[in-house]
Order: C-alpha cells, then structure tokens, then sequence
C-alpha cells in the first residue's frame, strides 16, 4: 500500500518556501561567491546568536563537524572517546577517523542517551573524551555529564545533531560541550537541500583550529601551516539555511504540540522516549518502544502510515565495529522495540488523529 502518511515529507514542507529559496539561489548566483563568503558568514553569526555561543563553523556534514571537531580537541590515535551504541553510525565512525578508539557504554531506559553510571565505569586512563549524543532530540541530565569531564579530566563534546532548538534546563543543547556537531540533512529540523553541518565552541582558539582544518591547513596568510580537509558549507546551502533558521522555532513547537498530542493518547499502550526532567526537546523523532514493535509496524504500513526503525542495532554490533562486543542491555533491548512515528510539522490534525487511532485498534485487537 501507497504510504499516505508518510514520515516525512520534504516536497510538502519546502512548497511554502519555495519562492524565497529561489530568491536566495538568485542572489547567491548574482553574487559570484560560492565557496566561503557572505551567506556563510552571516548564517554562522546567526547560528551563533541562537546558541548563545560566539563561534559557529559551517562544514560539509555533520559527520564532517564531529570528525573536525574531535580533531581540533587534538583527538586521535591512542585516546578512548566514550559514547553510546544508540545512534546513527557516524558518531563512531568520527571517533574512528580520528585515529582514536569508540568506547561503547549503555543507555538510560527513558531517554535513550548514555548514561551517567555506565560512562563513568567505562573510563580508563586513555580516555580523553566523552560524546553525547541528544537522541531523537532529547536530552539526558547535562549537569552530572559536565560534573563527570571535570572529576576525570575529560572532555565534553555534544553530538547535537538530532537537537538543534532543543534545550535543557533553558539553555540550547549544543553550548554545553567544548565543541558540539550539527546536522543540516534533509530530515533535520534544521534542514538544507543536499549535506550540510556546523560546529560550534566558545573557544576562539578551536574555532581557529576548525577554520584551518575545514580548508586545507591553510591560515589568514594563505600557508599551509597543518594537514587539513575540504569540509565547508557552501553559500547555496547556508542562503537556504538562513531562511529556514527564522522558521526552526514555530516548526520545533508545532512537533511539540504534535508529541504532546502523542503522549495523551499512547502512554498507556506504549513507553514513550522522552528528555529527563529539564529537557526542553525539539521532538526530531518520536520514539516509541514495544515488545510487539515489528508487528505493529507491519500493521501501520498495511494501514498506509509509514513508520522509522531508529536504531534497528546499536553500532557496537555492526559488523565494521564487532570485534569486541560488550554487553549493553539496555541498548540491545531499546534496538528490539523502537519505533518512531511520524511528527513533521507539516503531519495534519487529522493524519495525525488517523495514526493514534491505528495504534490504539493495534493494541485493542493484540491485549
Ligand atoms: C546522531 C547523529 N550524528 C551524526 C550524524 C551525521 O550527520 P550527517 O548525516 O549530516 O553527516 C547524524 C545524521 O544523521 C546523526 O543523526
């Protein structure tokens, strides 16, 4: 069956900007700059004010933003980076490309990121870093991760890919590490049209370290003063992306009216992934969790309504990664029985009533 309720549904969601995203190109080609110049200077200062941070550095992917970031906190072979086996496989794959070792510790059963305990017990004398990752864009108990880096030394680094506009405790997720990733993928709440990423720090010493590593090893000067990458956001994508930066808040509060919404309606029938008390999340997916997951997801797409399977297995089991496979129950269980449902700004009242009133006959019929 034809999904008519699809999870997510970019040809929709960009028809009511479509006129200003052409004015944007128009003026990017009418500028003769592509490559570093004024869009994305003004949409890093932008980004920046958001954050509440004075240095925001645009790059290729945010896979791109965690791989530099890593190595401008002089990461790399040798160290341990502690993180959780809950998310997409680029958080690792960073860890990796810097030379250093992904440490896998077990999450929370209500937020799905890593837990505190589980974290501490994995710290060695090699670890140099611990990478948080605000899932589906909610967020653990910031404070006590802030509290572990400083008693071990460490540093805190937060992969905010999925988070952007989320906060905790009213501050923006994405301030608290010394540099945090961000993701500008076509599904992001903060989307362009194609790759994108941003790293942002409060240390002007990092971000000089980013601007180099991002084109080359090359300085102010134009000499090639260290070993580098080719990682920038381009001008197209940051013109677009400054558009809809005015639009993330009202589209982040329509998915929370959206995840309210869900949560009357399905708390009884299902356990639903949520941010610890003081999480303030952008709601960039709304996990469910169930033993009857792949039966459920069967029935919802019988029924039209597309569903996501994020994460179908933590990263510690792929195969790339396997060598050495810690047990993670939690992790391993929250992989068997999630589901997300979709919750894009553009899901109507009546889509959405139709996708609660399948789950709730779902559980009627399977008592
Ligand atoms: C948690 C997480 N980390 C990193 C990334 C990598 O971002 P990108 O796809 O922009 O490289 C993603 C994107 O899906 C993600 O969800």
């Amino acid at each position: 069956m034809r999904n008519s309720i699809p999870l997510h549904d970019l040809k929709q969601e960009h028809h009511s900007l479509a006129d200003e995203l052409c004015r944007n190109l128009g003026r990017v080609i009418g500028s003769g700059k592509f490559v570093l110049g004024p869009e994305l200077a003004a949409f890093e200062s932008e980004l920046a004010r958001y954050l509440g941070l004075s240095h925001v550095l645009g790059v290729n992917s945010g896979t791109d933003a965690l791989l530099l970031g890593l190595k401008a906190l002089g990461i790399g072979p040798g160290d341990e980076v502690i993180t959780t086996p809950f998310t997409f496989f680029a958080t690792a794959g960073a860890i990796v490309q810097t030379g250093a070792t992904p440490v896998f510790a077990d999450i929370e059963p209500r937020t799905l990121c890593l837990s505190a305990e589980t974290c501490k017990a994995a710290i060695t004398g090699r670890t140099k870093a611990v990478l948080l990752v605000h899932i589906f864009g909610h967020c653990t108990d910031v404070n006590r991760f802030l509290e572990l880096c400083s008693q071990h030394d460490l540093v805190l680094v937060e992969d905010a890919a999925q988070a952007i506009g989320s906060s905790w405790q009213s501050r923006r997720l994405g301030s608290f590490g010394q540099v945090s990733a961000f993701s500008f993928y076509p599904t992001k709440n903060l989307a362009a049209l194609g790759d994108g990423g941003a790293i942002a720090t409060s240390n002007p010493e990092i971000a000089r370290e980013i601007r180099l590593l991002r084109s080359h090893g090359r300085d102010e000067n134009g000499h090639y003063i260290s070993w580098g990458h080719n990682s920038r956001l381009d001008e197209i994508q940051a013109a677009f992306l400054r558009t809809k930066l005015n639009r993330l808040d009202s589209d982040n509060a329509l998915r929370r009216a959206l995840a309210v919404r869900y949560d009357e309606a399905l708390s009884s029938l299902v356990r639903i992934v949520r941010g610890a008390d003081g999480c303030e999340s952008n709601y960039h997916q709304y996990g469910i969790l169930t033993p009857k997951r792949d039966e459920l997801r069967r029935f919802l797409a019988d029924n039209g309504v597309e569903t996501g399977c994020y994460y179908r297995n933590p990263v510690h089991y792929e195969p790339i990664l396997a060598g050495k496979r810690p047990k993670l129950p939690v992790a391993e269980q929250a992989c068997c029985e999630i589901l997300t449902l979709p919750i894009r700004p553009s899901l109507t009242d009546s889509e959405q009533k139709k996708v609660i009133s399948l789950v709730r006959h779902f559980f009627s019929r399977n008592d």
